[in-house]
């Protein structure tokens, strides 16, 4: 997503914004002259207040967490140095998809339906937010091949969102398939780009022992193909399910 794309999605959110002028959000966007972000930012939070029916937090976990999600979706180059992109990790790169961890309650779903919803009518952005169980239960559906043909054929869309990976468990259809490694590896062979989640496997919220334990769960090819295709976002801070 480059200059292009980003135009497009400056002239879209310029259109929504001007909808928006009395949004109280709005007084700090003209100061800080840096439309783009500011404009998806409004758009967010009255997407989130839409969808959720509460106001969206603005406090500093929810913005640095946010933050270097909105840069990719910008194709801002200050993705690159968010405090939140685990470049050590992973070599950050637009052409990558993301791969968002973090503890419990940080807003991982909630967030990632409202980009669903945000970006649905443009389509360099447009993705489709999947569960990994919701994805167990569609492959377990599935009577012939012709059905698992186009269960396969529905998951190579070109961007596509696969909530809580490795929390789900086998697919059994005559036998077992660990099925989101399979849609991320088919994935992978054809170069899409995907968005994922998942939360800490450790009590110490620890980033490399998470990726450790996909491996475990997914296989070696899976863990190195991880740091190929995802940029490794850290979502931090304290829940917000009281
Ligand atoms: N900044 C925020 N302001 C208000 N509510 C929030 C905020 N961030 C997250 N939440 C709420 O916290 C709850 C947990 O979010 P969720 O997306 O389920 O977390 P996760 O997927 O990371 O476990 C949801 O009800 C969500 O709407
Ligand atoms: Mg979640």
């Amino acid at each position: 997503m480059r200059a292009n794309e980003v135009q497009k999605t400056s002239l879209i959110l310029n259109r929504i914004s001007n909808d928006f002028n009395n949004y109280k959000a709005f007084d700090n966007m003209k100061k800080s002259n840096d439309f783009t972000k500011k404009e998806l930012w409004l758009y967010f939070l009255i997407t989130f207040n839409e969808m959720y029916g509460k106001e969206f937090n603005q406090d500093d976990q929810a913005i640095q967490n946010l933050a270097v999600v909105f840069f990719y979706f910008l194709g801002d180059n200050r993705f690159d140095n968010c405090e939140n992109l685990r470049a050590d990790i992973s070599y950050p790169s637009f052409k990558k998809g993301l791969l968002i961890i973090g503890g419990y309650g940080l807003g991982k779903t909630d967030y990632l339906r409202v980009f669903e919803k945000m970006f649905m009518s443009y389509p360099h952005l447009r993705f489709k937010f999947y569960t990994s169980k919701g994805l167990v239960r569609q492959y377990e559906k599935c009577q012939t091949s012709m059905d698992k043909e186009s269960f396969f054929k529905d998951t190579e869309r070109s961007l596509m969102f696969i909530d809580d990976i490795s929390s789900e468990r086998l697919a059994s259809n005559y036998g077992h398939v660990d099925i989101v490694e399979e849609v991320i590896l088919n994935r992978y062979d054809k170069k899409l780009r995907t968005f994922a989640s998942c939360n800490y496997t450790t009590s110490d919220n620890c980033v490399e022992q998470t990726l450790h334990d996909l491996g475990l769960r997914y296989g070696g090819r899976m863990y190195d193909r991880f740091h190929e295709m995802f940029n490794i976002i850290e979502f931090k801070g304290t829940s917000y399910r009281r």
